[in-house]
């Protein structure tokens, strides 16, 4: 088992063309941390753009459509993402699950989509704060895992990223403890549908990463790396996030 550490950064609805570079910049902290894969899922607008500047990090995009063309007003293809320069996808992130109602089935079906363009994903889970209250997060999140997980799906072309969606944006996370034991559900969850190809598979942490708490939560050791929304915006923050990702891969040596 070797699980190369994946550090990604999701601007979400941020950045304009003045901000590639930072681009150029977190493409310039991914060349000094080889051992650390660096990507950074841009707006579609800033991705073929963002491609030109990338360095040693790769670009990703947030979200495509399950078709590959059609009669789908504002939705763009896992192709034309491909052909801009993304080599990553999100699927399933919780802010597309809530806002806009994407179902397990959706996701599935995109992250297939992403596949059959060439694009590798990073598909999205997580529990809200009633169910992890509840006590019921573990069951949830591994449901909600296998019911969105695609058909073939393999670690060289797929990682998960567990986000509580009460810790994304609000600066709280759960205890170590809870995430790591989140983690481990996931992994065994993952096991039951494709066996040891599960000690292989990423699956990162999301919600409220930075510097300060990165070193605690990449030292668990089912977490394989962050998907990182505020403290990806800029290289400044970003840095001390990679830095403690190379840190883990050199602790391991
Ligand atoms: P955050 O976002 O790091 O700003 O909490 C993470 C995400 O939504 O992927």
């Amino acid at each position: 088992m070797s699980r190369r550490k994946l550090v990604v950064g999701n601007w979400k609805m941020n950045g304009m063309r003045e901000h590639l570079d930072e681009v150029e910049a977190i493409g310039d902290l991914a060349a000094a941390h080889p051992a650390v894969e660096v990507g950074l899922c841009l707006p579609a607008t800033l991705i073929m753009a963002g491609s030109q500047k990338r360095g040693a990090a790769f670009i990703g995009a947030q979200n495509c459509h399950m078709d590959m063309s059609g009669a789908y007003t504002g939705s763009l293809s896992a192709e034309m993402l491909a052909e801009a320069g993304a080599t990553w996808v999100i699927t399933g992130h919780s802010e597309r699950r809530e806002a806009r109602g994407e179902t397990n089935a959706d996701i599935a079906a995109k992250a297939l989509a992403a596949k059959a363009a060439g694009l590798k994903v990073i598909l999205c889970v997580g529990e809200s704060l009633d169910v992890r209250d509840a006590g019921d997060a573990e069951a949830v999140v591994s449901a909600q895992l296998l019911a969105s997980l695609p058909e073939g799906a393999a670690a060289d072309w797929l990682a998960v990223a567990y986000e509580p969606i009460w810790a994304i944006g609000t600066g709280r996370i759960p205890t170590m403890e809870a995430v790591e034991t989140m983690h481990a559900a996931l992994r065994a969850a993952l096991a039951t549908r494709i066996g040891a190809e599960a000690d292989e598979m990423r699956i990162l942490y999301g919600g409220s990463m930075n510097g300060a708490n990165a070193a605690e939560l990449l030292a668990i050791a089912d977490v394989d790396g962050g998907l990182i929304g505020g403290a990806s915006l800029t290289a400044e923050k970003f840095a001390p996030i990679i830095e403690a990702a190379d840190a883990r891969v050199t602790a391991a040596v």
